[in-house]
């Protein structure tokens, strides 16, 4: 293999650890930081102050919850209490938190 050929790999590798900082998970991170870390742990594996561990939450648990205010069919609630109020505005965002919650 031609060196220019390393060279384009190491590139392409390098370029994808920023997208991973700075794509979905990150801005998932951030949103999360800003939007979430009042009620919930800023470790999602843990307990917070008010809201239960939320990591490994699913995409569609995360719609439900967060833009609706309930949960997806047939799925058991962490918590029997309705504190957390519905954010709609973060329907786009859903994606990003997903990653970033993964
Ligand atoms: C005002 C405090 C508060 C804020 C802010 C908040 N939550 Fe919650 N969250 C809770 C509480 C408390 C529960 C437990 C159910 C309830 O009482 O609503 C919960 C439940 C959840 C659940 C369901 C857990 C399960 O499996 O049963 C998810 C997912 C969740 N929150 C994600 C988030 C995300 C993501 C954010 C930020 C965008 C967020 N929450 C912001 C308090 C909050």
């Amino acid at each position: 293999m031609p060196a220019g050929r390393y060279v384009a790999l190491a590139l392409t590798l390098a370029l994808g650890a920023c997208a991973e900082e700075g794509g979905p998970a990150g801005r998932g991170r951030q949103i999360y930081m800003a939007q979430c870390i009042s009620c919930h742990h800023s470790d999602p594996s843990k307990d917070g102050p008010l809201g239960p561990a939320i990591k490994s939450s699913s995409r569609e648990l995360l719609e439900a919850r967060i833009v609706r205010g309930t949960y997806p069919p047939g799925y058991r609630p962490k918590r029997g209490s309705a504190i957390m109020r519905p954010m709609p505005q973060l329907a786009s965002a859903i994606p990003d938190l997903a990653a970033f919650l993964k």
